[in-house]
């Protein structure tokens, strides 16, 4: 069992698959997905029992499904989830049933399609619905990841709510956090105490449910709503005491904390040649010198945040 010096178990890998460039191709490093495959095998030897598939967008990897496939053989890994944006996502869900994936979080910030745009920077809510669609009726868990900026999209919150009025879906609402690739200020900062009370002017019989162990969120129930509402503190960070996670990134960066600026690099180790005792003994190092939370890992940076989402995988 991995255990931090803070007497946390470790148990759950995040792993981006892909960053930003969808030209990043795959024929020209044949064996990337192997060497991910003998990664997360190493860990699962570890203790790690729970695999998120991040980005970038996973499925703009033309050798995603493969990979999820061979992932699902892995013994010891009980839970594969994706985060997603849903572009697409759709047509693939039958085969993710298959593949027997745990569940999909949904990043999707608004249901107006013109707002959606100005967000994203492109027309594809209609896909993105048909993928929470494609979800719901193939019986996959299903959480949407919603991004609250002030004067951006809270007015989105409440119509967001109604999603789970009669879907059985996880709304879920997150706190910008400064990773977008420059750095700025969170000039429409929306905590989540603030996220909270928007709700509940609308819906005042909001009230708290058990949230799972390890859970980023906090969840809510509306009475007679088949699905829940849910808050995110990443930038708060006020779920860091029970923080069960790793991070590798695209390029193969190792991650204690979101918050870290990474503490190896796991690719580089492994195509130096170490067996796999090697790199177990460096994964087991890192741990052991882990910050108690975001905030100490921030602080122990040497530059500040800059990095994107996309090179992190969130
Ligand atoms: P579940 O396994 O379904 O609980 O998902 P998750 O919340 O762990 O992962 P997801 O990829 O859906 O992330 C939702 C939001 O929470 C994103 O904005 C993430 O960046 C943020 N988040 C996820 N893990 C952490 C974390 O360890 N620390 C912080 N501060 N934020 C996180
Ligand atoms: N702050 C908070 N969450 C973010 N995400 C992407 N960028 C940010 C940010 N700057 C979210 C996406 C996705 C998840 C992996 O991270 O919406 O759902
Ligand atoms: Fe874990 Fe760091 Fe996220 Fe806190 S900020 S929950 S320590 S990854």
């Amino acid at each position: 069992m991995l255990i931090d010096n803070h007497g946390r178990p470790i148990n759950y890998l995040r792993l981006a698959v892909t960053d930003r460039c969808n030209l990043r191709c795959f024929y020209c490093m044949p064996h990337e997905g192997e060497e991910m495959i003998r990664l997360v095998g190493v860990l699962s030897e570890m203790g790690i029992s729970k695999v998120r598939i991040t980005g970038g967008e996973p499925f703009v990897r033309r050798d995603l499904m493969q990979f999820l496939w061979h992932l699902s053989e892995l013994e010891g890994i009980k839970k594969i989830n994706i985060t997603t944006n849903g572009v697409l996502t759709a047509p693939l869900v039958p085969e993710l049933k298959k593949i027997g994936i745990n569940s999909v979080n949904l990043s999707l910030d608004s249901l107006d399609r013109q707002r959606f745009y100005e967000m994203t920077r492109r027309d594809e809510l209609p896909k993105v619905l048909a993928t929470l669609n494609a979800l719901l009726e193939h019986e996959i868990p299903v959480k949407i990841n919603s991004v609250i900026m002030a004067q951006k999209n809270d007015e989105d919150i409440l119509s967001m709510v109604e999603l789970a009025r009669d879907k059985n879906v996880s709304v879920r609402f997150i706190e910008e956090m400064p990773f977008n690739g420059e750095g700025l200020k969170l000039e429409n900062f929306m905590s989540y105490h603030k996220i909270i009370e928007k709700i509940k002017s609308k819906y005042p019989d909001l009230y708290k449910i058990e949230d799972e162990p390890n859970s980023t969120s906090y969840n809510y129930q509306i009475p007679n709503f088949k699905g829940n509402i849910g808050v995110i503190a990443a930038f708060s960070r006020t779920f860091c005491g029970t923080c069960n996670r790793i991070r590798v990134t695209p390029t193969g960066v190792f991650k204690t904390c979101l918050y870290d600026e990474g503490v190896m690099n796991i690719k580089d180790l492994m195509r130096s040649g170490l067996s796999d005792e090697a790199l177990k003994q460096h994964i087991y190092q890192a741990l052991q010198n882990r910050a108690k939370d975001g905030f100490e890992a921030e602080a122990r940076r040497s530059t500040l945040v800059t990095e994107s989402m996309t090179t992190i995988g969130g």
